[in-house]
């Protein structure tokens, strides 16, 4: 277990960045006992605290290195009291990491003399249980187990007495929360427009998206409550929801390009995970056979048997850590996420010829949001909805937006918009660290309940507005389009970067 030890940089990070709650709690405490230092008035009393602090400083370190303890101060901004995960191993599970906040080598806070006119917010929905056809795969794989095993290895005793209750496809009270602080969050960081506007709101028609929809209002709602001590601000606000039935043009949720959902393309994901899976997974199903001998476990089963660790976890209110995690490594768990991140990359990403071209509609729609100019799409837009002030306004007083979808549309959407351009096509043999796929991977860009924020402002001395984009607290460097060394570039430059959309994509290719 010695990833245990690791916590200890891990909230230096935490609190120079001043993203995570609890972490700040901490700061704050600190703060607090450096006032009382200094208004302490005897010598005397001065020594006896740094003895005492000495010793419990010592204590409370070993407390923390023998019992992983700061893992629960560690939380990963999703529920406010006590969520156990781990960081070292939850920002590595793929998209099932919960959200978040992913170091950024660009400071994240509005630049000197700035000011923002406009943020849009691209949302994944929060912690959901398994999909239906994994849910039943992994009650499977369960029962397997239990009919079969003869025995249970020393640390594999849990999963005798283990009962799958998972349930399929919706967003668990863990995701729920993620969403309300998510609100909550963007609430204060877009203040100064927030206040006065409200956003406007549209949700792909999943049940679990609309939700989570509606978790993220509750948070502004009650953020922008708490500010304004009161005031009546038409909560529940409006949501536009776009179906996802078969046929309708959604830009925040693919299916209507034939060639990316059935043809060759909708395999290449698969293929390049398989290839992965048969590089890392053997030695572990050797040794989950070795401690449950008589199942004789598949490679695919191993992988089940992860999933379990980050769906377990999230069906925890608190976010538990499940006994399953504890089942690998930490070298693992980096294996695990990168088979993660082949599936996105080359199933929705710039690894799939087709897979970009799904993120042009909305690409097109922000274009249209940013310069206040009519829709120009000929994909997956709908063109009823966005010919309408009312259901697609632009210009104006709107200038705050919130989009809820999925992490397949949103890994092409960034795809359209080239923010990982510098990442070169994932190798399928050799796992790439972050540093070599350019800050790419399935849980920095779609955890759940990630979220994009696309920025506008206006700076002093400047004559055009800025583009600022941000993925989970990361400022990207938008080399697309010369982004400066704040991350910025300017609205014409941004624009004119996204040609591969204005032009429709690969769209023609869909049909052929
Ligand atoms: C798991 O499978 C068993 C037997 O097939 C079934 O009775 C049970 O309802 C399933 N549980 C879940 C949570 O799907
Ligand atoms: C999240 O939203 C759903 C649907 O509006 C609601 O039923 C649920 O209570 C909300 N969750 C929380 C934690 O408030
Ligand atoms: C476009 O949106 C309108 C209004 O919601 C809806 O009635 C129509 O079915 C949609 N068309 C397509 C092709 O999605
Ligand atoms: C990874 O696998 C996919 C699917 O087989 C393939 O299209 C792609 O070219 C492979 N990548 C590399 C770098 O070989
Ligand atoms: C385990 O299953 C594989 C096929 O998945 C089979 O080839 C092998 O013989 C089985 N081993 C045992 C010990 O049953
Ligand atoms: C829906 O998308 C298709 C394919 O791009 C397009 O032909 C059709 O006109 C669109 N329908 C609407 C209502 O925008
Ligand atoms: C990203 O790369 C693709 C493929 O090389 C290119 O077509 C596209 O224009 C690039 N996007 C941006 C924003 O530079």
């Amino acid at each position: 277990m010695d990833y245990k030890y690791e916590a200890i940089p891990s909230i230096k990070h935490v609190e120079k960045y001043g993203e995570n709650r609890s972490a700040l709690d901490v700061h704050e405490t600190l703060g607090t006992l450096d006032r009382h230092w200094k208004n302490s008035r005897s010598q005397n009393r001065r020594r006896l605290v740094v003895m005492i602090s000495g010793a419990l400083g010592i204590l409370l370190f070993l407390y923390w290195a023998i019992t992983g303890w700061s893992h629960s101060i560690q939380s990963c901004d999703s529920v406010r009291d006590g969520f156990q995960c781990q960081p070292e191993l939850s920002h590595y599970w793929g998209q099932y990491s919960p959200y978040f906040a992913v170091e950024s080598e660009i400071a994240t806070e509005v630049p000197d003399q700035c000011q923002i006119t406009f943020a849009q917010i691209l949302s994944r929905h929060g912690a959901r249980d398994p999909t239906s056809s994994k849910t039943t795969k992994y009650n499977d794989t369960i029962a397997n187990i239990h009919a079969n095993a003869k025995s249970y290895g020393k640390d594999y005793t849990f999963i005798r007495d283990y009962i799958y209750t998972l349930g399929a496809d919706h967003l668990t009270v863990f995701g729920q929360q993620q969403m309300i602080n998510s609100g909550e969050k963007y609430y204060h960081k877009y203040k100064s427009l927030a206040q006065r506007t409200t956003p406007f709101i549209r949700s792909s028609g999943q049940e679990r998206v609309i939700e989570s929809a509606q978790n993220w209002t509750q948070g502004f709602h009650d953020a922008r409550t708490d500010d304004l001590s009161g005031s009546n601000d038409g909560y529940p606000y409006k949501i536009v929801v776009i179906s996802e039935d078969v046929g309708s043009n959604n830009t925040l949720d693919h299916g209507l390009c034939t060639s990316f959902e059935d043809g060759f393309d909708s395999k290449i994901g698969d293929s390049a995970q398989q290839t992965w899976i048969d590089m890392f997974t053997p030695s572990i199903t050797a040794r989950l056979n070795k401690n449950l001998p008589g199942v004789n476990l598949t490679n695919t089963d191993t992988i089940s048997l992860m999933d379990l660790c980050p769906f377990n976890t999230v069906a925890n209110p608190l976010g538990r850590l499940s006994p399953f995690c504890s089942l690998f490594t930490l070298p693992e768990w980096h294996s695990y996420d990168y088979y993660q991140t082949l599936g996105k990359y080359y199933g929705y990403g710039w690894g799939n010829p087709l897979g970009p071209t799904q993120g042009v509609g909305f690409t097109n729609e922000l274009i249209a949001r940013l310069t206040a100019t009519p829709v120009d799409d000929h994909t997956s837009t709908n063109s009823t909805l966005d010919s309408s002030p009312k259901t697609f306004p632009v210009g104006g007083t709107t200038n705050l937006y919130a989009d809820f979808s999925h992490d397949n549309d949103m890994t092409g959407i960034f795809a359209a918009l080239g923010l990982y351009n510098a990442t070169r096509p994932l190798l399928n043999t050799t796992l790439e660290d972050m540093e070599e796929t350019k800050g790419y991977s399935a849980s920095w860009s779609v955890p759940f309940a990630a979220r994009a924020y696309f920025e506008k402002m206006t700076c002093v001395g400047a004559q055009e507005e800025f583009v600022r984009v941000i993925v989970n607290d990361r400022v990207l460097p938008l080399e697309s389009c010369g982004g400066d060394d704040l991350g910025r570039c300017t609205l014409s430059a941004f624009v004119d970067s996204l040609s591969f959309a204005r032009q429709g994509g690969k769209w023609d290719q869909c049909f052929a």
